[in-house]
């Protein structure tokens, strides 16, 4: 059954919230418990919708699963490791992007995985290159199959030199997943180096490994032979506390994100008060809020950490459409992710998309008809609409739009939004927000 939200906007969102732990980090670790010898413990894990389909496809595996969702911990115990029916893995496609993950640590578990075709936002083309390439370097030997990808390790996994065209987050990750127990050692150059990496840098070393980060985007990695289970708690979600940051700031409003963590958003920040909101950080959270006065137009360009990230783009774009004067937006990361701005366009903002880069930097994506810049023009009154959340950081920004406009709006698809926001209808209703789900 289709998920609707009816929105009565126009009300500045106020109160405090509680963020859990990073959407892009916990699944990732979870992954990283199948390399234990032992239990893995994680604590500070949102219940959202990326965490169930990570766990079912452990639990497929022969781990075993307990979550306590209220306290947020997992208990994650891979002793008896064992290879899944394909039937059942390919139950889960289409549902998640993680699955891809799970290569290094099966094939150094079990010698085989089969990977079910990728699901996730519908944000740009999302190519496996870099996975599928790395990979092979390392000496894995990869099958496309009609429903997805089997892969084999015939002579094991060995430590190797790995160059990442693009500071792929995805692409890091494996390399770590996969390195950590290979025989050798593995060069990783080109790297991401996002905070939600380095946590999981965190996890691995916890559970024995040996790895390096130099300042210039190399990773190194001396292979071992084993390695145990890791007890940690993860970071906060830096996405989501910007996304709410932006809703306080669309909705001339206030809200107190407890768990957010100023280390890890910097460059938000920093953009967040140039575009005139106002912040408080203090040792629990930071508090965001619309100081009153008119907001202020910005340049703002996409970028691989530590720049501004992609995903906290699409939110603030809503604050965007009510600062005074034109901004600017060239997206680096996605080549369409733009493709939200016509709800916003249709609300009554002013956007116009262009296939050229107007940013300082001329990106992948310049020449290539992508439509990957924008120049939205403010303020301009949001009225209420009918709309469709078109993917996950999209649909948030589509229930800011709707909360900032004055009038009724029908959000649909909302489901989409649990794939991130932990609890986000609760949170509305703590932040005085006038919303109903029909
Ligand atoms: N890319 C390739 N080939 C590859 C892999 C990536 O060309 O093999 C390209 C992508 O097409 C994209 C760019 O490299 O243009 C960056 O993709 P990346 O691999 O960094 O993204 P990801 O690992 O698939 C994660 C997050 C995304 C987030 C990006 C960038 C997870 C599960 N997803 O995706 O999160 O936008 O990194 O920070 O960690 C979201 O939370 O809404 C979301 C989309």
């Amino acid at each position: 059954m289709e998920s609707i939200l009816r929105v009565d906007g126009g009300k500045p969102l106020t109160g405090d919230i509680f963020v859990r732990g990073a959407k892009n980090f916990v699944p990732k670790a979870m992954v990283a418990s199948l390399l234990g010898s032992s239990p893995s413990k994680l604590r500070n894990v949102p219940q959202i919708r990326d965490v169930d389909v990570v766990s079912e496809l452990l639990s497929l595996h022969g781990v075993q699963i307990n979550f306590d969702q209220g306290a947020g911990v997992l208990d994650l115990n891979p002793e008896n490791v064992e290879i899944a029916h394909v039937a059942d893995i390919d139950a889960l496609a289409g549902s998640s992007r993680i699955p891809i993950l799970f290569c290094g640590p099966l094939l150094h578990r079990l010698g085989e995985a089969f990977i079910p075709d990728l699901g996730g936002c519908n944000i740009g083309g999302r190519p496996i290159d870099f996975h599928l390439d790395t990979l092979r370097s390392f000496g894995a030997v990869v099958d496309k199959q009609e429903n997805g990808i089997h892969i084999t390790a015939p002579n094991g996994l060995r430590g190797t030199q790995v160059h990442l065209p693009y500071p792929s987050v995805g692409a890091t990750e494996q390399t770590l997943l996969t390195a950590v127990m290979a025989d050798g050692l593995t060069e990783l150059t080109g790297a991401a180096i996002e905070p939600e990496i380095m946590d999981l840098i965190n996890v691995l070393q916890k559970m024995g490994a040996i790895m390096s980060v130099d300042t210039d985007r190399t990773i190194r990695i001396e292979g071992v032979k084993e390695l145990s289970g890791f007890t940690h708690t993860a970071l906060p979600d830096r996405i989501e506390a910007a996304s709410w940051a932006s809703a306080a700031l669309a909705t001339r409003g206030d809200i107190y994100v407890r768990g957010a963590h100023q280390p890890d958003m910097t460059t938000f920040l920093n953009t967040f008060r140039k575009v005139g909101g106002a912040f408080r950080v203090d040792d629990e959270g930071i508090r965001f809020w619309h100081p009153g006065g008119d907001l202020k137009p910005i340049v703002l360009e996409t970028n691989v950490h530590p720049g501004f990230m992609t995903d906290w783009q699409q939110p603030l774009v809503v604050a965007l459409t009510q600062a005074t004067g034109l901004s600017i937006l060239h997206e680096t990361v996605y080549e369409n992710r733009l493709g939200f701005t016509s709800a916003l366009i249709e609300m009554g903002a002013n956007i116009q998309v262009y296939r050229e880069c107007l940013g300082g930097l001329r990106c992948r994506f310049g020449q290539r008809n992508f439509n990957h810049s924008a120049v939205i023009s403010g303020p301009t009154k949001l009225h209420g609409a009918n709309i469709e959340v078109p993917d996950l950081r999209g649909g948030f920004s589509y229930l800011i739009a709707a909360l900032a406009a004055e009038g009724e709006s029908m959000v649909r698809g909302i489901d989409v939004i649990s794939r991130g926001y932990e609890h986000f209808l609760n949170k509305l209703a703590r932040l005085d927000a006038s919303v109903e789900r029909c």
